[in-house]
């Protein structure tokens, strides 16, 4: 490394780091730096983690079991191994002593002296005689053992904590013997971290490092009081990794549901606002869809136990529009409406409640251009394609004149402006639209054709309740799948609330909509 680049890397050094970079050259383990430096366990960390990140240390975490002595392993340690303390009660003494004497003499407990007997009889060190009382006898064996520093001794003598890496040969049978007993010797898992200089921090530690404040920031404070003079700034080091921070961000889907308003709004239409819980009556009956539609069923609609209220002179006309087709020409569905059908209050299936709702409330007049984008709801299993609940945008135009093709270009104006080009058209059946149609965009990353939108033109007989007799183009789209579309995702649940992953969240390209 050049000098040059050195010296640039001392004047970014933080003071901790020159503080810990001064010792690193005896200090190996964090430990050890801590101790060395005399600093904080955190500003050490922070130091040595720095460092690493300027590629001048390495750090390296090493597991070790350290072998401590437990409460029984510093009281041999202090009085001596129970064992040895039998022998030493017999010494000298020719025949039989009786165990009673032993362990008053040796000062056993019961346990030990029952271990030791065990323990000497089984290194053939003691005879147990049983005539009369029970007595032991010390054999030429234990004569001997009594002589010698036994290798459980020398274990206890050792400088604890120890490695358990470094037990080896007869400190392992020493290790192994003392381990089947009580309380002699506790283990313990400990993370160490070594400190490796590299070659760059090897440099680094060679050069003169003084030890001096330098400024990290400056502050209000100090040009006030012109604290800054005469002092050395910190040099910034603008490459350095640094931790990501993730701002606050909009939600993809808030981002495209945005996006579509904006359009909406460029291509002149007004926006609808309407309620998620609806009567039957707006959802279904107002646009002529028949009261045993299968859709109606429980197993697409979250019906709600309550009853709402009709409005009274719309109910009638939707009524003869329902029972003989009003006076438009239509044949109607022969049979007799019920209001109590239509009262129930369900949480709405599509926006369209809301076109309705306005065709209804608010004398709209043509020409008129509106849009919504709301919740709605269906009871359906949850999969890669599939929620019960998501955002579907509405739209409708009422106009003299206006056709198919007219519903056409808005579909494809709209898509265009959305960045979607590869757009194509199917019939399809609404019972309130005819004809009606649905749009299908060409998904590249998927490499097939997925369904965009439901559309057509209201049929007379969903309109004649409102008096509308002008021509009204409409459609319905689901929010949550062309945002799938647009941030190419193979699943909707990414798309909605916080279900989708976090780190998607975080990092997908912003549409820049919103
Ligand atoms: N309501 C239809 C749906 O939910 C969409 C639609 C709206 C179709 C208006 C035609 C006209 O799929």
């Amino acid at each position: 490394m050049e000098q040059k680049e050195l010296e640039k890397t001392l004047k970014q050094l933080h003071p901790l780091e020159r503080k810990v970079l001064s010792i690193l050259k005896s200090a190996k383990s964090f430990p050890e730096a801590v101790k060395l430096s005399g600093l904080q366990e955190v500003e050490v960390m922070r130091a040595l983690e720095w460092l690493e990140n300027r590629g001048a240390i390495k750090l390296e975490k090493l597991q070790r079991i350290l072998v401590e002595l437990d409460g029984n392993g510093q009281k041999y340690l202090r009085e001596g191994l129970p064992e040895k303390r039998f022998l030493f009660a017999m010494k000298n003494i020719d025949g039989g002593v009786a165990l009673s004497d032993i362990k008053r003499v040796a000062m056993l407990t019961d346990e030990e002296a029952q271990v030791s007997l065990g323990l000497l009889k089984k290194r053939a060190a003691i005879e147990i005689q049983t005539d009369g009382a029970l007595k032991a006898k010390l054999t030429h064996i234990g004569q001997s053992l009594l002589e010698k520093i036994w290798l459980e001794e020398k274990f206890l003598h050792k400088n604890f904590p120890v490695d358990m890496a470094t037990i080896v040969h007869e400190d392992k049978y020493a290790y192994e013997e003392l381990k089947k007993r009580k309380n002699v010797l506790a283990t313990k898992d400990v993370t160490e971290r070594k400190i490796i200089l590299t070659d760059f921090g090897k440099q680094l530690t060679e050069q003169k490092m003084e030890d001096k404040d330098t400024l990290g920031s400056l502050t209000p404070g100090m040009l006030k009081m012109q604290g800054w003079k005469g002092k050395e700034f910190r040099h910034y080091d603008v490459k350095i990794n640094v931790p990501k921070i993730y701002g606050g961000r909009r939600h993809p889907l808030q981002e495209t549901i945005n996006q579509v308003r904006q359009i909406f709004m460029d291509m002149g239409f007004k926006e609808m606002d309407g309620p998620l819980v609806e009567t039957a009556f707006w959802c279904m009956d107002s646009m002529w869809i028949p009261q045993d539609h299968p859709a109606r069923d429980a197993q697409d609609t979250f019906y709600l136990p309550y009853e709402g209220r009709l409005p009274e002179k719309l109910s009638k006309k939707v009524a003869e529009e329902h029972e003989f087709g009003g006076r438009c020409g239509s044949k109607g569905y022969g049979y007799k409406w019920s209001p109590a059908l239509a009262r129930q209050l369900l949480l709405r299936t599509h926006t369209t409640a809301t076109t309705f709702r306005y065709f209804g409330e608010k004398n709209i007049k043509p020409p008129a251009k509106y849009f919504y984008i709301g919740r709605i709801f269906r009871n359906e299993s949850i999969d890669a394609t599939h929620l019960p609940e998501f955002h579907q945008s509405e739209g409708f135009i009422m106009d003299e004149g206006l056709t198919l093709r007219d519903l056409m270009g808005y579909i494809k104006e709209f898509y265009h402006r959305m960045g979607i080009e590869k757009i194509k058209f199917k019939p399809t059946y609404n019972p309130y639209t005819e004809p009606s149609m649905e749009a299908m965009g060409y998904n590249e990353q998927l490499g097939k054709w997925v369904e965009l939108i439901n559309s057509g033109i209201f049929r007379p007989e969903s309109l004649e309740p409102y008096g509308i007799n002008v021509p009204v183009i409409a459609w319905g789209l689901g929010i949550e799948r062309l945002a799938m579309m647009l941030h190419q995702q193979k699943d909707i649940r990414n798309m909605m609330g916080a279900t989708g992953s976090l780190n998607w969240l975080r990092q997908h390209k912003s549409t820049g909509m919103g």
